[in-house]
């Protein structure tokens, strides 16, 4: 097996420090989900896109999963803005995208329309609660979308995440470096506990390689901060896992919560980094109760292997077993629910908050010492 080619044929890379932008006039200032999409595009990571979606391509995504050409992409990539900056538009015209007063990407103008917000919601998160977060998101983050091409002028830094910020033509550079023939994904937005190394371990029985692809972009404020899950991932890949098969390297995009419909977003994205294969496990993406335990895993059946171009890699709810002695699934383990350590991420939180240390059958030690000192260490900013 080689790796993949990249979604759509060709990995796109829209980065140029040295553009021009003395003779871009139009300014307009983008939030911090726009300023990642951008970099993900210029940076080949969200391939094919080449810009934020037009019309034609936005319509066909919420109602098909597909691009206007037939390209299987299940989420919009738009560029909100208010009524105001739309009013001001120009077919053609080049406006440079900033976030707080620094310029970071200049976009050609196709088009703007004026989205279906509610058909929007009800597609790409079958729900139009506003209790969704990112169904709330949707809703608060501007009402006309603007699309075009886009060019990435400006990286923005790093910060903690440096060396672990690799872009899809470094990873697939280094999984050839490595020899890895087969590599599988893993999208987190949680630390590491033992139910995801369970899975991820079970996945390295078969690949080659595990990429550990943490999500680091805006997540909502009670999940647990990617500075502190970053030294949590360290420690648990120090202790526990052999460094020649593993690459530990971040997915700086927001989390949707969009449940199946992210899934196969996710997937792609992994694929574009160069993946064989990646984890779909329980509840994937999910929050609350909108999506159903397996429907991340179900939605793959839309589509073939060949549209996809990665290989799901299914896993039922693994919990550590007492009885058992080790951890299991309804899959291999004959006892009941009381035998089982089954902790909601909602609760592990609570208990992380206030100093309690979660079980090490739920969570590693070393990983529960990170979180509860790093949770403290927030707590006194
Ligand atoms: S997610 O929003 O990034 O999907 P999370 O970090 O909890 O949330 O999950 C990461 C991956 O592990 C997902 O594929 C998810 O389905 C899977 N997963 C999480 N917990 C379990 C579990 N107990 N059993 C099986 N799979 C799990």
């Amino acid at each position: 097996m080689a790796l993949p080619t990249p979604h759509g044929g060709k990995l796109i890379q829209a980065f140029d420090p040295s553009y021009d932008l003395t003779s871009v006039q139009k300014e307009i200032s983008i939030d911090a989900i726009a300023l990642s999409d951008l970099e993900l595009i210029g940076v080949g990571l969200f391939s094919p896109l080449t810009g934020f979606l037009g019309q034609s391509d936005y319509e066909s995504v919420v109602n098909t999963m597909k691009l206007a050409n037939n390209t299987v992409w299940s989420i919009p990539v738009t560029l909100p803005v208010s009524y105001e900056t739309a009013d001001t538009l120009v077919v053609g015209e080049k406006i440079k995208l900033s976030h707080e007063g620094e310029v970071y990407g200049v976009i050609t103008v196709s088009d703007w329309y004026e989205p279906d917000l509610k058909k929007e919601a009800r597609e790409v998160y079958r729900t139009e609660d506003l209790a969704h977060p990112g169904v709330k998101r949707l809703f608060e983050r501007g009402s006309v979308y603007v699309a075009g091409e886009v060019t990435l002028v400006k990286k923005p830094e790093k910060g903690v995440f440096g060396d672990v910020w690799l872009e899809p033509k470094e990873t697939r550079a280094l999984f050839e470096e490595k020899g890895w023939k087969t590599v599988v994904g893993f999208q987190t937005r949680n630390p590491v506990h033992r139910a995801h190394e369970y899975i991820q371990k079970a996945a390295l029985e078969t690949v080659d390689g595990l990429f550990l692809n943490p999500l680091v972009g805006e997540t909502k404020s009670d999940d647990i901060s990617a500075d502190v899950r970053l030294k949590s991932y360290r420690v648990l890949l120090e202790n526990y896992y052999p460094k020649k098969r593993v690459q530990l390297g971040v997915y700086p995009a927001a989390m949707r919560y969009a449940g199946p419909r992210e899934a196969i977003f996710h997937a792609i994205a992994r694929k574009n980094f160069g993946c064989t294969h990646f984890i779909v496990g329980r509840d994937h993406a999910g929050v609350g109760d909108y999506y159903g335990t397996y429907d991340a895993q179900y939605i793959f059946s839309e589509f073939t292997e060949e549209e996809l171009g990665i290989k799901p890699l299914f896993f039922e709810h693994s919990f550590y077993c007492n009885k058992c002695e080790g951890m299991a699934s309804d899959k291999t383990c004959p006892h009941g629910k009381e035998d089982r350590v089954i902790l909601s991420g909602t609760k592990v939180r609570e208990m992380l908050r206030s100093g309690i240390l979660p079980p090490s059958t739920f969570s590693r030690k070393e990983v529960v010492e990170v979180l509860i000192e790093g949770l403290k260490e927030e707590a006194t900013v």
